[in-house]
């Protein structure tokens, strides 16, 4: 089983983007981690970045051919992109939203996220174990 790890905007900057709040380990480390839980798991990761929203569109489109589910940290696009939205809705297998930080204890901004209401569920807050507990998740609903 093939799953999508999809990131957002800024997430290429890992590491050495405000490392108060998002910790020290870059894109890299995160993504060498989701591949040693996947194969715990049983999955297949196909982990990617993008900072463009189309092509966030076009990877979700493309997770509906191939994988059995989606776990995204759509960064910035979470409070913003109706697109990704649709995207999600649009397609069939489950997504999974997270966050490493926790957007509810930090600015208003971050409150609201426009995609949730498109997934299957949020995690949010636990640093890079969100991708992990993210990928736990798919399990559970995908088993
Ligand atoms: C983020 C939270 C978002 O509000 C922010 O825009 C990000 C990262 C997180 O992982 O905590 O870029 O998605």
């Amino acid at each position: 089983q093939t799953i999508f790890v999809l990131n957002g905007p800024n997430l290429n900057m890992l590491g050495k983007r405000e490392p108060g709040i998002y910790g020290s380990k870059t894109l890299k480390d995160v993504e060498a981690d989701c591949k040693v839980e996947g194969r715990e798991l049983g999955f297949d990761i196909d982990f990617r970045q993008s900072n463009h929203e189309g092509t966030l569109v076009d990877w979700l489109h493309e997770a509906d051919e191939k994988a059995a589910g989606v776990a995204i940290n759509a960064a910035a696009y979470t409070h913003t992109s109706l697109a990704l939205h649709d995207a999600i809705r649009a397609i069939s297998i489950p997504v999974v939203e997270l966050h490493m930080s926790n957007v509810h204890a930090r600015e208003e901004f971050r409150h609201k996220s426009i995609i949730a209401p498109a997934c299957k569920g949020v995690i949010c807050g636990f640093g890079a174990h969100s991708y992990i507990l993210a990928l736990h998740a798919l399990k559970n609903i995908t088993a």
